[in-house]
């Protein structure tokens, strides 16, 4: 579809997501499984939202990632500082204060590579930040989206933003993380093999980024990391259609778009990281990693899946290597729920590690707020 087609078509598209929305709240009764009618009906048109319009229609409704930002500083009288990414065409900025952390983590945000970072995805970094106690600092690289961006254009920039990191001098390996959530985890997986033992191969574009002195970074945080599409792998992802907030088709559209229209990136483990076998990770250079799911997502089992073979890579047939991934899955929750639904602090203490936005909470408080 063309730029302006999409355009005209877009108020045709929202009253069909509403029409499916109705459909949802009469039928709810009969095909609910939701905790409640509203997260029934909710995701339902979500799901609608999602499936129905084309990427380029969604960048019509939703605002860019930077203008998410720049109108949450205007809320909060605070400046918006933008930093631009060194060889790239992308910029950046920082939530939290690099000048007083003592750990630094780039973030990139999920959208399925084709929606812009929102103020969920804010409003979440600057609770980790928070729960950090002030001691993290997030660089959150504004990357470009798909379908403008073709594979692998906005991994390469999420690289140099990694570099911009390692240019201040406080930043070391030692201190630094990389956290996404949804398909940033997966550019946050790509980044790990790329620093690891398996530097992307389109060199050119994706530039090489050795750690100074071989060493490992800190850790790295996936928020429910969209790595694979697959229901012929994994049968989540249809077990859970009805209830997620997207389903197989929307995921595929969206790795499509990435791919620059085209498919095959199933064999990719920069696209599919679920699908590297466990050799893949052998020495990955991170430390453990904290890594969330939801019980009733379409991306749990290869989440599952991921996690299990990363554990016996990471161990090399030595130890089990347990110690090289937690996984949390949140009871009853669909995906990324700390950027969709959050809990407030009451709530998060009473649900604890039952629900990812605890367990991302408990373990920012061990590890990064002393
Ligand atoms: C996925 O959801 C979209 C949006 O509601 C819908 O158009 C599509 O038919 C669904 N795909 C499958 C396989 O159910
Ligand atoms: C964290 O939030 C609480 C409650 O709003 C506030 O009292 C505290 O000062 C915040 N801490 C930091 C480091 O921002």
């Amino acid at each position: 579809m063309g730029k302006v087609t999409d355009g005209l078509l877009l108020p045709f598209q929202l009253v069909l997501v509403l029409c499916k929305l109705g459909y949802a709240a009469v039928t709810a009764p009969l095909y609910s499984t939701s905790p409640s009618f509203f997260e029934h009906v909710g995701n339902a048109g979500v799901r609608s939202l999602l499936g129905d319009l084309s990427p380029s229609q969604l960048q019509l409704i939703v605002p860019p990632f930077l203008d998410a930002w720049r109108s949450l500083c205007a809320q909060n009288h605070l400046e918006a500082p933008i930093v631009p990414i060194p060889d790239t065409k992308a910029s950046g900025f920082w939530i939290g204060d690099p000048r007083k952390a003592k750990y630094f983590s780039l973030y990139v945000h999920g959208g399925g590579y084709v929606i812009p970072g929102s103020e969920g995805h804010l409003k979440m970094l600057y609770k980790m930040v928070n729960w950090s106690d002030g001691k993290l600092a997030l660089f959150c690289v504004a990357y470009t989206l798909s379908p403008e961006a073709i594979y692998p254009q906005a991994l390469s920039e999420c690289v140099e933003g990694l570099r911009y990191m390692f240019s201040l001098p406080q930043v070391r390996p030692a201190n630094t993380l990389l956290t996404g959530d949804s398909a940033g985890g997966a550019i946050v997986l790509a980044i790990l093999s790329h620093i690891s033992a398996h530097p992307h191969p389109d060199s050119a574009i994706v530039k090489p980024l050795q750690l100074e002195g071989g060493q490992s970074l800190k850790s790295a945080i996936l928020i429910n990391p969209f790595i694979s599409s697959s229901s012929a792998r994994y049968a989540s992802i249809k077990r859970f259609q009805y209830r997620d907030t997207f389903n197989e088709s929307t995921a595929d559209a969206w790795l499509t778009a990435y791919n620059g229209g085209k498919s095959g990136f199933e064999d990719d483990m920069y696209i599919c990281p679920a699908h590297a076998d466990e050799s893949w990770w052998k020495g990955t250079k991170c430390g453990e990693i904290l890594c969330t799911a939801g019980g009733e997502e379409s991306l749990l089992d290869s989440i599952i899946d991921w996690s299990e073979k990363y554990r016996k890579g990471m161990a090399g047939g030595k130890r089990r290597g347990d110690d090289a991934v937690k996984l949390v899955v949140g009871e009853k929750e669909t995906h990324i729920m700390p950027v969709l639904a959050p809990y407030d602090e009451d709530k998060l203490d009473a649900l604890g590690e039952k629900s990812t936005e605890g367990a991302i909470r408990a373990w920012i408080r061990e590890e990064l707020a002393s």
